[in-house]
């Protein structure tokens, strides 16, 4: 017989059955409570929640593990597959064979340029203009010129639209710095690789292309694959809710790229950067640092730190950590300020009892905007480049979520406001 929960509540015994998932993670199945017993459970920011069965990525936070599909994201680190395949890995579900490899490879290249019109919309645009509200524009902006996309029949059709948009959005991403930097804009050149081709449109000039080293192609490699999903997390979880309601792919991943672009999500390697920055130019000591992050009556956080999920060292930190060692070292930049200033917080909260005892470790944050800056990225594309990356997890999560059919994503509250009040009119008030 299979398991069942049972709940007592106000003299009645409730039963629900209990799902276990492939590793061993234990759910109980209450969505029949307010359907059949008009009850609720209250779980406001979502923490003990299951919202969908997903089969992209599996996350142990108190082990620090992280596996797309199965596999451990240290095998994409040590055995030096590309962020392509990993794209692939996370959209179909295996990892590509020759074929499948080539055959994805040539739509990216056949889907690197952005349609004509679409670059006067980023020739109009303000210095000043936040990156991430015009990334996520112009993400809904393709669906005007793919709309043979906007409703998904087929495997096929679903691996050519995610091709197409992982492909565009690293040319939208390169347009996006050139713009609000009023530099010409440099158009992809079909013969580099993913990272090479992003780098030569970001810093080539018409007259002197950029050249690119090895080191700063393979870290930024790295830093799109340990972007690349990590399960149900807040864009995702938009991802998924905007997808529940049928919206397109278009619509979901613009949505996915606004829940990003917030300092307690995608945007806090930007809130990292400013914090290091203001260290190093004396605003503030890492010891001052540390000291608001603890204090309860300031709002301010030590940005980098702490995971939802992650009760352990985050894995992807991890990996970056030696990433800046290495890249740091090659590129002769060891000595960077910014640099020893992280090690510093890292060490201080290390040792803290606050930080210890709330599990609070450095996630992918702390160390990814480091690594950026050493290419010659500016913190404001840090985000964008946070969301190039993570563009083949929302697609695979917005995949999963479309051909389930499901329900739309529709929670309840506890309302806590007036009872029935009387309507006073304008001039008795
Ligand atoms: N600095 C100081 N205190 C912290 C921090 C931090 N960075 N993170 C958590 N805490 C404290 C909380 O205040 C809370 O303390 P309390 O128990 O005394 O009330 C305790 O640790 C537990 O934290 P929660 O807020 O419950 O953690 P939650 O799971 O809600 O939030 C989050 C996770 C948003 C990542 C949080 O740790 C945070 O704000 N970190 C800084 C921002 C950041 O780095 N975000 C990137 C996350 S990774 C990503 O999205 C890619």
């Amino acid at each position: 017989m299979s398991e069942k929960a049972t709940l007592s509540i106000r003299g009645k015994c409730i039963e629900f059955p209990v799902y276990e998932g492939t590793e061993g993670d234990v759910a109980v199945d209450i969505s029949q409570l307010y359907p059949e017993h008009k009850l609720m459970t209250y779980d406001p920011s979502l923490a003990s929640t299951a919202v969908c069965r997903s089969t992209v990525t599996y996350i142990d936070g108190d082990k620090g593990i992280l596996r797309y599909r199965g596999i451990p994201i240290e095998k994409f680190v040590h055995e030096s597959p590309n962020f392509i395949e990993v794209a692939y890995l996370l959209l179909a579900g295996n990892l590509p064979t020759p074929e499948e490899g080539k055959a994805f490879r040539r739509r990216l290249t056949e889907n690197e340029l952005l349609p004509e019109p679409m670059e006067h919309y980023f020739s109009r645009v303000p210095k000043t203009a936040p990156p991430m509200a015009l990334l996520s524009a112009a993400m809904n902006n393709l669906a005007c010129y793919h709309t043979e996309f906007l409703e998904l029949d087929n495997d096929d059709q679903f691996m050519e639209i995610s091709a197409r948009l992982i492909s565009k959005i690293r040319t939208i991403a390169s347009y996006i710095y050139r713009r609000t930097h009023y530099l010409p804009l440099i158009y992809p050149n079909p013969n580099m690789r993913y990272c090479a081709n992003f780098l030569h449109m970001m810093f080539s000039l018409p007259y002197s292309p950029y050249e690119v080293t090895p080191e700063i192609e393979d870290a930024l490699n790295l830093i799109l694959i340990l972007h690349a999903d990590h399960e149900q997390n807040c864009s995702a979880a938009t991802v998924r809710v905007v997808a529940s309601s049928r919206a397109n792919l278009f619509a979901s991943c613009a949505a996915g790229i606004c829940a990003l672009w917030g300092s307690l999500h995608g945007g806090a390697n930007v809130a990292v950067m400013e914090m290091l920055a203001r260290i190093h130019e004396g605003g503030l000591s890492p010891e001052e640092c540390i000291k608001m992050a603890k204090d309860k009556n300031n709002p301010f956080r030590l940005f980098g730190f702490g995971h939802r999920v992650y009760k352990n060292y985050d894995p992807r930190a991890k990996i970056l950590r030696a990433a800046c060692d290495r890249v740091f070292a090659k590129l002769k930049t060891q000595n960077d300020p910014l640099l020893n200033i992280a090690r510093r917080l890292e060490e201080l909260a290390l040792s803290d009892s606050y930080f210890i005892d709330r599990k609070l470790y450095p996630n992918v944050d702390f160390y990814s905007g480091l690594l950026l800056r050493s290419m010659g990225i500016p913190t404001n594309m840090f985000t964008v480049m946070f969301a190039m990356g993570r563009l083949p997890g929302w697609i695979a999560q917005w995949k999963e979520q479309h051909d389930a059919q499901g329900r739309i994503i529709r929670p309840r509250q506890i309302y806590v406001g007036n009872n029935e009040t009387d309507y006073t009119p304008e001039n008795m008030r």
